[in-house]
């Protein structure tokens, strides 16, 4: 089975896990894994961001001077965890990351998600490296302007795992972009 681009089923599935959250709070937070030449595989949780208007994206937003912005520049290979509760369904979405800070060369996507954040977040980016925010903060923060520090993060995504609990027995498909857009099939637990 294939989707166009404007009617991606497992995006419909995400919107639909999302409405059923009876508090906000519950859907808005995912894992995040990079890789870490080192230390190898690291995880943390973000706050979704949204979706681009062709679903092929998903944003989060960042400290550019984050070990996260660091490693994936190193290696642009991610994989996101979100799992909402009251749909009793794990999503797992695979794709390559784009960190895109005051040098990138279109500043619209950056900006709107600047503007779209509450001013006590917003203050957090005028933050020094032990986290402590300036005086003034509060009046940085007002500016429509993001500052150096702020980072969206843009999420290209290849390949989205869907494991639901809700079912008996529990069911797993996979969803992945093929050459006729996206593709999907059941596989096994
Ligand atoms: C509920 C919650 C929400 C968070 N949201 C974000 C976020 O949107 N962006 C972010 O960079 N860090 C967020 N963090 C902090 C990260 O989990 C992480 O500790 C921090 O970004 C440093 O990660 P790194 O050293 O791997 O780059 C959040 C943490 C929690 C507990």
């Amino acid at each position: 089975m294939t989707n166009t681009e404007n009617n991606i089923e497992w995006r419909g599935l995400i919107d639909r896990a999302v409405s059923l959250a009876d508090n906000v709070n519950t859907a808005a937070y995912l894992q995040l894994a990079t890789f870490d030449d080192d230390r190898g595989a690291q995880v943390r949780t973000l706050v979704f961001r949204g979706f681009s208007d062709n679903s092929d994206r998903l944003f989060m937003a960042t400290d550019l001077r984050s070990d996260k912005v660091k490693q994936v520049i190193t290696d642009n290979r991610v994989q996101v965890a979100w799992y909402f509760s009251e749909a009793r369904e794990q999503y797992r979405l695979s794709g390559t990351m784009a960190c895109l800070g005051s040098s990138a060369v279109d500043q619209e996507p950056r900006r709107a998600l600047w503007n779209a954040m509450s001013l006590s977040v917003r203050a957090s980016f005028f933050c020094d490296a032990m986290g402590q925010e300036p005086k003034d903060a509060k009046e940085l923060a007002a500016s429509a302007t993001p500052p150096d520090y702020f980072a969206l993060l843009s999420m290209t995504i290849s390949e989205v795992e869907l494991l639901s609990l809700a079912q008996s027995p529990h069911m797993r498909r996979r969803f992945w972009l093929g050459d006729n857009g996206w593709e999907n099939e059941r596989i096994a637990l």
